[in-house]
């Protein structure tokens, strides 16, 4: 068997939650294998909104096992607090949750860190969600990490001690940083986690693989935050594109299937950082308000633009997207035209690429105009259905990027989605 991998094309909140929820029936296990609490993963269905943000999106189907893979940074606190809001929806995880030993755990520190860069970087910050996602993958690749199996050792409480008192000194370089460190909730939660079932979930992703079960590896984040291949710095600081999913879970290169590139019809980003075909007009504001584009961790408004085709293109290559899922093609409905970006002029050249800098003072969107589809698609659940000019703007994506769109979303809910054609299953 192979191992499907599914992530965001663009700049993150494409919509991937709904997509994986909407998936897990055909799976016996979903993985998430990078990121952290810094997500937020939307599902709706039966009348029920729920974020997620560390456990994988397949959580509410029985019968399938959520593994957080290695390639994970868990906080214990916000770990504990996802559970428990499971629990209340009368969601049964001791059966179906299962954390790598191998996932690295966010301190109370790794989280004043994250501040405090943030507010010594003054203008110039990423935008962090402030969850102690970059401090926490610095200590991972500097050597000095915790790990979730760490834990089970009766050495934890003195590493721990020693790494948050090399933080505290860390902390003193920052001028003027004001803080106060209360870890006694966190050591709570670290017990807490000690109850669940702490894996080696490379043997045990192997071991499915080789039993025939179907697996499907989560992304967070989106490719444009992707540490080598997004807008660097203003960044996350994992591998979030499909290559992240072999080290992110143990998996091997050869082991991996079909790649589902989730994207929105349009673009959003939250936090700093260039956005070539972003809108700072009333179109931008009519996106945001039609779309609900507000951060589903931090609810932060997102920056909103036209779709980006020399984007969308350097996404699919870089991921090996193997087919699409076009997401919130309702929201433009509140248009009688569409605006798509097909080139940039830079260095007063017309390109087709992503060149290494997208600052607006280095890319200008090229655009061309396609009929818009006004009107209310919320309801819509046939193929029938779908007005001519959305299946036309399908078809110049497509077109452009040489991949098949074979899901559309027109609406948050699990029955808001239409199967364009059948999945081209990767043996
Ligand atoms: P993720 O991080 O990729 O899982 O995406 P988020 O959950 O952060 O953001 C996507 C938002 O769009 C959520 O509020 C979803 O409920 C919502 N959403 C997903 N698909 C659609 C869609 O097709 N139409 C509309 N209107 N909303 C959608
Ligand atoms: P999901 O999985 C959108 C952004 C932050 C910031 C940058 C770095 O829901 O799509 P970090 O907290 O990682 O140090 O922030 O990345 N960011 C996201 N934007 N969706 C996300 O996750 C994001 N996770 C991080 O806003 O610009
Ligand atoms: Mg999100």
């Amino acid at each position: 068997m192979k191992v499907d991998v599914l992530l965001g094309l663009q700049w993150g909140d494409e919509g991937k939650g709904k997509i994986v929820d909407v998936l897990t029936p055909e799976y016996d296990v979903i993985a998430r294998f990078q990121g952290g609490p810094n997500a937020g993963h939307t599902l709706e269905f039966d009348g029920i909104k729920h974020v997620l943000h560390t456990i994988p999106s397949g959580v509410f189907r029985e019968d399938t096992l959520n593994v957080v893979g290695n390639g994970v940074v868990i906080d214990p606190l916000i770990f504990k607090k996802e559970i428990d809001a499971l629990v209340d929806l009368g969601v049964d995880i001791s059966a179906n949750l299962a954390i790598s030993r191998k996932a690295h755990l966010i301190l109370p520190t790794h989280r004043l860190l994250d501040a405090a860069s943030e507010a010594a970087k003054g203008k110039a910050k990423i935008g962090s969600t402030l969850k102690g996602i970059g401090p926490t993958y610095m200590d991972k690749t500097g050597r000095n990490g915790l790990r979730v199996g760490d834990i089970e050792s009766s050495h934890f409480e003195a590493r721990y001690h020693a790494l948050r008192n090399k933080h505290v000194g860390m902390l003193a370089q920052f001028d003027g940083f004001e803080y106060t460190l209360d870890d006694a909730e966190w050591l709570d939660a670290i017990s807490f986690l000690r109850g669940l079932t702490l894996i080696d979930s490379e043997h045990d992703m192997n071991a499915a693989l080789k039993s025939g079960k179907r697996i499907l590896a989560e992304g967070a984040q989106g490719t444009m935050l992707d540490i080598d291949f997004g807008t660097y710095p203003f960044v996350t600081s994992s591998n979030t594109i499909s290559a992240g999913a072999c080290t992110g879970l143990g998996i091997a290169p050869n082991r991996v299937g079909d790649v589902f590139g989730i994207f929105k019809a349009y673009c959003t980003r939250v936090g700093s950082g260039p956005f070539p075909t972003e809108l700072h007009d009333e179109v931008g504001e009519k996106m945001r308000a039609e779309g609900h584009e507000f951060g589903a961790t931090t609810g932060r408004p997102r920056r909103c633009g036209w779709l980006d085709l020399p984007q969308l293109r350097y996404a699919v290559d870089v991921n090996g997207a193997t087919q699409l899922c076009m997401m919130k093609a309702d929201v433009l409905g509140c248009f009688d035209e569409i605006h798509v970006c097909t080139h940039y002029m830079h260095r007063g050249k017309k390109i087709d690429h992503l060149p290494f800098g997208i600052e607006p003072d280095e890319v200008e969107p090229v655009y061309t105009t396609l009929p818009g589809w006004p009107g209310d698609l919320t309801g819509i659940r046939t193929l029938e259905e779908v007005p001519q000019t959305l299946l036309n703007y399908v078809a110049f994506i497509e077109d452009a990027v040489g991949v098949p769109v074979t899901v559309l979303s027109v609406g948050p809910d699990r029955a808001q989605t239409l199967t364009l054609k059948a999945a081209q299953t990767v043996a």
